[in-house]
């Protein structure tokens, strides 16, 4: 077993993300994009009238850190929580590097935490959503560690209202990247929500922009499913190529596109 295996392989993320730890957590649009700036906003003491700097705070899906990063800043302690233990490898690597002396790991999934009832303040989630195995189980388990009046700030990419859209988006991602799960419409998410009693307090709509070259190298797609990837977007019809932002191809094979994101921040009721 190589460092980055998980034991018995893992799950699909853990086989995905585990080699490719490192990629991540060199990635510019991981780093720092639109969608982090999106969470910053959300989570500032005072975006809540009366907030202050929150005592207990949680990131899942963390990766390779840098949303807990981000709210080490505004929070007494933040638990950097990731399925994969090469990346919460990375992220104790770089939170050293930076100093941060009130970060702390631990390697769950998303839809078991270990927290007791009650006992957080805010649960910060980036780019990492559509991978959940179990969504709703990540909403019930954020509900329940969340004190009441407890905030969820999420950020993800979403799919567009339109089925067909939608679906495409979906076969796409699941073809550069066997561990997606499912890109949602924010109509559902916002029922997702509703049905669990927390409030959306706030939002902002975002987009990914993505070099199409780097996107699959992320994910080591090459060879012949890199190019059909790359016909399918540049053959799409102006629906797609409109929602998603498809750019003109480059004699290097690459191409800009973006998907929409969606930043909320939801309040426990
Ligand atoms: C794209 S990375 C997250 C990026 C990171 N949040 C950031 O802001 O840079 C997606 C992460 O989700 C994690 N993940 C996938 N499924 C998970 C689950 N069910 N529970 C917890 N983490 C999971 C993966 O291991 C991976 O580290």
């Amino acid at each position: 077993m190589t460092q980055n295996q998980e034991p018995g392989g893992g799950t699909l993320a853990q086989r995905m993300f585990g080699p490719q730890a490192g990629v991540y957590a060199e990635s510019k649009v991981h780093i720092r994009d639109d969608s982090l700036d999106s969470v910053q906003r959300l989570t500032a003491p005072g975006f809540l009238e009366g907030s202050t700097p929150y005592g207990w705070a949680v990131d899942i899906g963390t990766g390779a850190g840098f949303t807990a990063f981000a709210m080490a800043g505004v929070s007494e302690r933040v638990v950097a929580t990731d399925i994969t233990r090469p990346m919460l490898r990375e992220a104790g690597r770089i939170g050293g590097e930076r100093g941060l002396g009130n970060l702390s790991l631990s390697q769950n999934a998303a839809e078991s935490l270990p927290f007791a009832d009650g006992s957080l303040d805010l649960i910060t989630c980036r780019v990492a959503g559509h991978h959940f195995r179990d969504f709703g189980a990540a909403l019930d388990e954020a509900r329940r560690t969340l004190r009441a009046g407890g905030s969820l700030v999420m950020a993800d990419s979403v799919a567009p209202e339109d089925e067909a859209v939608a679906g495409w988006m979906n076969d796409i991602e699941l073809r550069r990247d066997f561990s997606h799960i499912q890109n949602r419409k924010i109509s559902v998410i916002r029922r997702m929500l509703a049905d669990r009693g927390f409030e959306v307090a706030g939002s902002e709509n975002e987009r990914v922009y993505l070099w199409f070259n780097d996107w699959v190298a992320r994910t080591k797609v090459a060879g012949e499913e890199a190019a059909a990837l790359r016909r399918d977007f540049q053959g799409a019809g102006p629906e797609v190529r409109d929602a998603f932002q498809v750019g003109e191809l480059e004699d290097d094979g690459d191409f800009l596109f973006s998907w929409p994101c969606w930043i909320f921040r939801a309040v426990k009721g």
